[in-house]
Parts: C-alpha cells; sequence; structure tokens
C-alpha cells in the first residue's frame, strides 16, 4: 500500500465478470451433495491442494447461511478468480499477483494459534480443534481495500468472540493484538522491508468480541486457499482490508494500544481504527467512491460511493459513540 507502483495496478481492469448467484448456489449445492453422497467427512485439509486458483480444487468448508444480521451483502459477488488472484499478502510480495504465485508453499498444516497475555486461560489451539469449536457460517461480507477497490466475499468461520471466550478475557484487557506468520524460508516478502515483519494488526476488545468480526477458514464453500490467509484468518468487514490479518498465529490480549504494523510503517497513512470513512481521505487515496473488482467496464466501470463503515454503520457505529472519527481514523 506504500508503494507507489501498486496505485496503477489496483486500478488495472480485471478480466473476469461477476459470478452470478444462481451460479454461486448451485456448485455451493453441488459441493454439499458430493460431499453428502461420497460420506466425505467435511474435516478440511484431508487431500486439500494449495493452489486454490479454481473452484473446486480445495476441500469443501460449508457453512449454514448466517442470520446475523449485516452478514449477508444482498450484491453479486465478486468472481472466485478475483477473490483469489488480486491479493494483497505482502509476505510473498508486493504485486497483486505474487500471492497466488507463492503461497503454496506454505504449510498450513500443523497449524498453531497461541492465545495469551490478559486471559484467564492462556493456551495453544491446533487448528482441527479450532474448526470443531463454532458452528461455521457463510457470511457475505463487502471487503474495501485503503487503494480503493472492493470485493464482496462469501466467506465461510464464526465469530471470534467465540473463541476469545474460551480464554477468559481479564478485565484489564481492553485490546487483542493478532501477529501473522513470518518465515523468510517461504516468504520472499520479508526480504523487501516494506514492513517491519511480522505483520502484526490490532482490534479494541469490544470491536474483536462484535458479532460481525469473523474468524475465517474458508470462502466460497472451500477451505481458505493460502494467498487468502490460509489456514485461518481475520475479517473485520467495517473496517479497511489491512485491518484483515491472514495466517494468524498469535493473539495476545492487552491492556495498550498495540503497534501495528501499518500505523508503525506510515502513522499519518493508517490509523488504528481505520474504519471505512468515505470523509476522510487517505493522503494518497480519495475514500469517497470504489471500484468493484470483477465488474465489466474495467477502468470505465462506474465507481459506487464508499459508505459509512463500508455499510454496516447500523451495526457498528454505536461502537465509536462519541469518538472524533477525523482524528481517530
Ligand atoms: N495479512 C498479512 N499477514 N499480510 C498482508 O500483507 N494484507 C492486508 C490484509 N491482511 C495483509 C494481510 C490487506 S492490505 C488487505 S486489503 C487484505 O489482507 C486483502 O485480503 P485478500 O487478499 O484476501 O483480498
Amino acid at each position: 500500500m506504500l508503494i507507489r507502483s501498486q496505485d496503477t495496478d489496483c486500478l488495472s481492469p480485471s478480466a473476469s465478470e461477476i459470478t452470478p448467484r444462481a451460479v454461486w448456489q448451485q456448485r455451493r449445492q453441488l459441493l454439499r451433495l458430493a460431499a453428502l453422497a461420497g460420506g466425505a467427512s467435511l474435516a478440511p485439509w484431508a487431500g486439500a491442494s494449495q493452489t486454490g486458483d479454481r473452484p473446486g480444487k480445495l476441500t469443501a468448508l460449508p457453512g449454514s447461511p448466517s442470520t446475523l444480521p449485516g452478514a449477508l451483502a444482498m450484491e453479486p459477488l465478486t468472481p472466485h478468480a478475483d477473490v483469489t488472484g488480486y491479493n494483497n499478502f505482502y509476505e510473498f510480495g508486493t504485486d497483486k499477483s505474487d500471492p497466488a504465485r507463492h503461497a503454496h508453499r506454505m504449510k498450513t498444516r500443523p497449524w498453531t494459534l497461541r492465545i495469551e497475555g490478559l486471559v484467564g486461560k492462556p493456551r495453544s489451539f491446533g487448528i482441527e480443534e479450532l474448526l470443531k469449536l463454532g458452528a461455521m457460517e457463510e457470511r457475505i461480507y463487502r471487503l474495501r481495500c485503503v487503494e480503493g477497490w472492493s470485493m464482496v466475499i462469501p466467506w465461510v468461520g464464526y465469530s471470534l468472540a467465540g473463541l476469545l471466550r474460551q480464554v477468559e478475557p481479564l478485565g484489564s484487557a481492553k485490546y487483542v493484538e493478532f501477529t501473522t506468520l513470518s518465515d523468510p524460508a517461504i516468504m520472499p516478502g520479508l526480504r523487501a522491508g516494506v514492513l517491519d515483519w511480522p505483520y502484526v494488526e490490532g482490534l479494541r476488545l469490544d470491536e474483536a468480541m462484535h458479532p460481525l468480526t469473523l474468524l475465517a477458514f474458508g470462502l466460497y464453500g472451500e477451505v481458505l486457499p493460502n494467498q487468502n490467509g490460509a489456514p485461518l484468518r481475520l475479517v473485520v468487514p467495517w473496517k479497511y482490508g489491512f485491518k484483515s490479518a491472514k495466517s494468524i498465529v498469535r493473539i495476545r490480549l492487552v491492556e495498550q494500544q498495540p503497534r501495528t504494523s501499518w500505523s508503525l510503517a506510515a502513522p499519518r497513512e493508517y490509523g488504528f481504527y481505520s474504519n471505512v470513512n468515505p470523509e476522510v481521505p487517505h493522503p494518497r487515496w480519495s475514500q469517497s467512491s470504489e471500484r468493484r473488482l470483477g465488474e465489466s467496464g474495467g477502468l470505465f466501470a462506474k465507481r459506487r460511493p464508499t459508505l459509512p463503515f463500508n455499510g454496516y454503520a447500523a451495526q457498528v457505529a454505536q461502537l465509536y459513540a462519541g469518538m472524533d472519527l477525523q482524528r481517530h481514523y
């Protein structure tokens, strides 16, 4: 996001067209039927390919459609090819196509998530346990990148709150810090010095406990492709995409506001809160409108107005009551 050449990258037209909802729903139904007919366990990873460059290659991970208010954006889905081929995962490179090219090197099993800090029961969770811990839901969220593009993605996962309750946050815990995998042997981007690694993000505890905050394990009815942050990532739909940390290895509950990678790298550009706000421009990109990836017309497609809190104001605006959101950007 700091890199100039990215400006033009993120404005380049996308080849594919929108996946019609009917096609996607039919495909999801087929996945479910195939899993049932084969008596296949829905346990992810068994035999999963790591490429994820087209639907149907990874292990099925269906979820029940969410009943949470705001969790199902009624807009055309962004094509799978764009969701999995146009990524920000700087550990694998800064070009949008780098993550899809390099992330297959990341081994996502076994995987351990450590939860510690100001909690009554600090402990580590293996990925299999995490997959069974909450009821998997499908949530269709808008993801709005600070670079000015957005996607509509059918994620699969459950609320982060369910996991945090397992470790019993203490009264002194005010913030949650997320640290993601940093492995120079497989991540060429770590040599580039774009950020101080590992990638660290943070939320206020009440934001982390908000039901819309998703711990995602899949998308489009399958386990997450590596480039999208396998085996588990955050999705915080009312914030700019960089708050949604990928491939998380540690969660720490703390008293002080965590020092996050992007706000350390460019504090004037990336605040801690980073709520989507059309009225607070980024120094290099207006935030008043956005281009939906995958829509026909490419550069000439009509830009959509960006909505306060990315369209989730009814659900989350009260978290910021009385705060000056120009100052706390
Ligand atoms: N997480 C890690 N570990 N590394 C990253 O570079 N990029 C962020 C976020 N999470 C990033 C990350 C940014 S800038 C965005 S916009 C989203 O991931 C992109 O998610 P997507 O590639 O699945 O669309």
